[in-house]
């Protein structure tokens, strides 16, 4: 199997019309990478990193290196999925030729095939630069979590008139500017429709809509690894309780001394 290319991903939408919905999951581990490259089109390593693996309060603290370290660890554990890298708070928002020179590093030294940056029209002259100088970028608008000291929470967006009409110019000014597709995050349905219908590119909804040209979700939300998720997830597995339930079996057995057993121990000959 070859790996899936960023081009192939964005002629996937042709004419305003996406036969194949676009499958993408976060990835933070080799392992992980390993078990959905199958099922993937493309593998984010997300920054939600910062509270699913580190927990940290939000994604704002998460450094270049953390994404550096799991980015090549996913590239590593995948052959077929393209691997997107987001880039974390900080490390693109100053110029172009800043986002050049960090997303230059996360293509040379993770292996990935693109970036991610979160942000609308504001970010539409860096899309260009970089996408120009060959770094694809997928945009990420609507509930931009790296922006959550200015938004004041994860609540949806696109209530208001004048917010849903930003989040279709902002949709807009990424797809003119040449990013291969848009995360369009927590909007209200109705305008995550008319943002995908505006764009060129694929529209990948997360709390968007099942119109979007694709889906993202964050693989340990919807393995129901955590109590307490947003609305848009569904949870396909409960595998929180299955680490529990290990854990406690393994904890009773070594307490009971019936663990290890006489298979998990060596036996003279
Ligand atoms: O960091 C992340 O996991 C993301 C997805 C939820 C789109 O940006
Ligand atoms: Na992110």
């Amino acid at each position: 199997m070859k790996r899936l290319t960023i081009p192939a991903i964005r002629r996937r939408k042709k004419d305003g019309v996406t036969e194949q919905p676009i499958v993408m999951l976060t990835a933070y581990t080799a392992r992980q990478a390993q078990l959905l490259d199958a099922h993937c089109d493309l593998l984010l390593v997300g920054d939600s990193l910062g509270q699913v693996i580190y927990g940290l309060p939000s994604s704002v603290p998460v450094t270049l290196e953390m994404m550096i370290a799991h980015g090549a660890a996913v590239v590593r554990g995948s052959y077929h999925a393209a691997v997107i890298v987001d880039m974390p708070f900080g490390t693109y928002e100053q110029s172009p030729q800043q986002a050049f020179a960090n997303a230059s590093r996360l293509l040379k030294e993770t292996g990935c095939a693109g970036v991610k940056l979160e942000g609308g029209a504001a970010m539409a002259e860096t899309v260009r630069f970089l996408n120009e100088r060959g770094i694809p970028v997928q945009g990420h608008i609507g509930l931009t979590p790296q922006a959550v000291n200015v938004l004041g929470g994860y609540n949806a967006r696109g209530r208001s008139e004048a917010e849903a009409a930003k989040i279709v110019a902002d949709a807009k000014a990424l797809d003119e500017a040449g990013a291969f597709s848009i995360v369009i995050e927590g909007v209200v349905e109705t305008i995550a429709i008319e943002a995908t219908r505006a764009i060129a590119c694929p529209s990948i909804g997360i709390g968007g809509s099942a119109q979007c040209d694709g889906q993202v979700l964050v693989t340990e939300d919807m393995l129901g690894m955590f109590e307490r998720v947003p609305r848009f997830v569904k949870k396909y597995a409960d595998m929180g309780s299955v680490v529990s339930e290990a854990a406690a079996q393994y904890a009773a057995e070594v307490r009971d001394r019936s663990f290890p057993g006489i298979e998990q121990t060596y036996q003279p000959k």
